[in-house]
């Protein structure tokens, strides 16, 4: 997510900015810039890359601006270039800008037939220009807030004009934006830690607020221009655990941050009331569906295990066969490919070796290559043909948490999509599992609610040293990734396996030190499943049982059981079992008082083969 911050005060604008920016890194950027006014314009500084580079290209600048506004971007329209760097300008208004503009090509084709020259291929660029061209006739706040008002989308805006340069106009809608409370300077950012170093005491912008900061003070208005009153807030949080948004860890931040990123990744894709799927992206595959044979997904650890879930959702709603396999040992397949293939690689870094070397061979072959990646401009989706990005923000945590949930949202929609463009499934249905999945958030914020029963259940079992966990259908890909959570932040061996495979072998693993997780939340396959826990209890093994609320009445005795909120469709619960999945996890490493954001010998992103 980008970083925005805007200064008005007493002190050096760039180095005020400047520092306030470095405290937005973690939330990860791929180029920066400052804008400062400047005799009557604005003297604006971008580079790409890490801060040091804005530093060094600001070296030799003098000015003593005491107002001004910066940006960390993390890009999501548009590659990480100088001109796609923010601030971005008009003729007297510069502006920058955290979140996605839906419809910024209308808004572009209307400011191109206003004269409007434009540079940059980012959707923030009209901002800049629809203010400029509201400020010939209105304030600088009226001005933001009518074109804040022509915007869809998310926003957290910071805006100056040449013409005011002592003022600061800023306002969000879906992205964070607080007013940090100095005396007689005052800082708009994305986050507590970039005004750390001039207050501890803020205002958190509500949706759709603006503010107008100088230094005598900071007006407060709503969407339609009315004077409004926000209660100021004190934090004595210290400046590392203020990026972490006052959670322990990354992990945890992330883990919390699910329910706000599935809603980006459903962003601008979906119209539930007319059972409406848009991916743009892959618009250049719609001449061809027709004579798609198979889908290929491909992917790395969670990757992979998104992967087998989207194989489920597309299998199911397109009627298509889907292959998955790890992008390691696909490299090793004689696997005959051609045109009529799509190939789609699954990855959050969108850089992991295995999985671009993977697409690189089945480009060879002659096969489509498409990716769902969470970073723009990675190389994999530079080399694609086709790419989704999952827009869930940077993730920090080298156990992948919000990631998956976007991934496996993002293949959801691509098999309604896909069903769509085949004609195997109506618009009637498709709006039923949007209208189910815009409930998944709150269902999420339900089962985070009730971290604790979860917490106190991991602190049994943390001393354990084998742990098994089965699922069956949708839930046997959360099985993997559950399994996969326990033993990469908790270093806790477990395995895990379609429940029907129980008897085929591993069940000679069990007794009564060797507890079973069982995801059976799914009705559909509850009866079988049931069965599976009565085999596992016969050879005396634990088991922490996960089912759905509607069987708190009847579930068979286990030795602890966790309630997921009640879902319609089997394969929404995968949402939900997934964050059961990563709390135990998380709260096994955490009583373990192991390193959970940077587990012993791994890496947040495989470059390497
Ligand atoms: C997941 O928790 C791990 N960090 C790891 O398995 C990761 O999913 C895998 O390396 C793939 O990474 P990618 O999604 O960035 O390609």
């Amino acid at each position: 997510m980008c970083g925005v911050v805007g200064y008005v005060g007493t002190r050096n604008a760039v180095d005020t900015i400047i520092s306030g920016l470095s405290k937005l890194e973690y939330r990860g950027y791929d180029s920066a810039g400052v804008a400062v006014p400047d005799n009557g314009d604005f003297l604006i500084v971008r580079a790409v890359g890490k801060l040091d580079n804005l530093r060094k290209a600001l070296k030799d600048v003098k000015t003593t601006a005491t107002a001004g506004i910066g940006h960390t971007r993390w890009a999501t329209h548009g590659k990480p270039s100088e001109t796609n760097a923010h601030p971005h300008k008009s003729t007297h208004i510069a502006l920058v800008h955290n979140g996605i503009i839906e419809n910024f090509s209308e808004l572009k084709t209307e400011l191109l037939g206003l004269g409007y020259k434009f540079s940059s291929d980012t959707d923030t660029e009209v901002l800049a220009h629809l203010t400029e061209e509201y400020y010939k006739t209105n304030s600088l706040l009226e001005a933001v807030r009518l074109t804040a008002a022509r915007a869809r989308g998310s926003y957290a805006l910071t805006v100056m004009s040449a013409r005011e340069p002592d003022k600061i106009v800023a306002t969000r809608r879906d992205a964070p934006l607080l007013i940090g409370i100095g005396s007689g300077e005052y800082m708009a950012a994305s986050d507590i830690p970039a005004a750390l170093d001039i207050t501890r005491d803020f205002i958190r912008l509500e949706e759709n607020d603006l503010a107008e900061l100088t230094r005598t003070g900071v007006k407060l208005v709503n969407k339609d221009g009315r004077d409004v009153h926000r209660e100021p807030f004190h934090v004595d949080w210290e400046p590392e655990m203020a990026e972490k948004g006052g959670f322990d860890t990354f992990m945890l931040k992330e883990i919390y941050e699910q329910p706000r990123t599935i809603v980006d990744t459903m962003r601008g894709k979906i119209v539930p009331d007319e059972g409406k799927v848009f991916f743009g992206e892959f618009d250049g595959l719609v001449p061809s569906i027709d004579k798609l044979e198979r889908i290929v997904l491909l992917g790395c650890g969670t990757s992979w295990h998104s992967s087998l879930l989207g194989k489920l959702f597309i299998e199911k709603y397109a009627h298509i066969s889907v292959e998955v396999d790890t992008a390691s040992e696909f490299s090793h397949r004689e696997l005959p490919l051609n045109k009529n293939v799509l190939v789609i690689g699954v990855s959050q870094s969108g850089e992991t070796a295995d999985t671009r070397n993977a697409l690189r061979l089945a480009r060879a072959r002659g096969a489509v290559i498409a990716a769902i990646c969470n970073v723009v401009g990675s190389s994999i989706s530079s080399e694609a043909d086709y790419v989704i990005y999952t827009h869930a923000g940077p993730e920090i945590s080298v156990a992948s948490t919000k990631a998956f949930t976007s991934q496996a949202l993002t293949l959801f929609l691509l098999a309604l999509w896909l069903g769509e463009k085949r004609e195997k499934v109506d618009s009637k249905t498709t709006s039923g599992l949007l209208l189910d999945l815009l409930r998944i958030p709150d269902k999420i914020k339900q089962l985070l609610d009730n971290k604790d029963e979860i917490k106190r259940i991991a602190e049994i079992y943390k001393d354990t040293k084998n742990f098994m966990y089965i699922g069956r259908n949708f839930t046997c890909p959360i099985a993997l990734e559950g399994a996969l959570k326990l033993k990469e932040i908790s270093y806790i061996h477990a395995e895990a396996y379609p429940a029907g495979e129980l008897k085929h072998g591993p069940i000679a693993l069990l007794d009564d030190s060797f507890p079973v997780m069982i995801f059976a939340p799914d009705i559909k396959v509850q009866e079988k499943i049931f069965s599976n826990m009565q085999e596992v209890k016969a050879r005396g093994a634990k088991v922490i049982g996960v089912f759905s609320e509607r069987n708190r009445a009847n579930f068979p005795a286990c030795e602890n059981q966790i309630f997921i909120p009640d879902c319609d469709k089997e394969e929404m619960t995968t949402f939900l079992t997934t964050i059961v999945a990563q709390l135990f996890a998380y709260y096994s490493a955490q009583a373990l008082d192991k390193d959970v954001d940077k587990p012993r010998n791994l890496a947040k992103s495989v470059t390497v083969e």
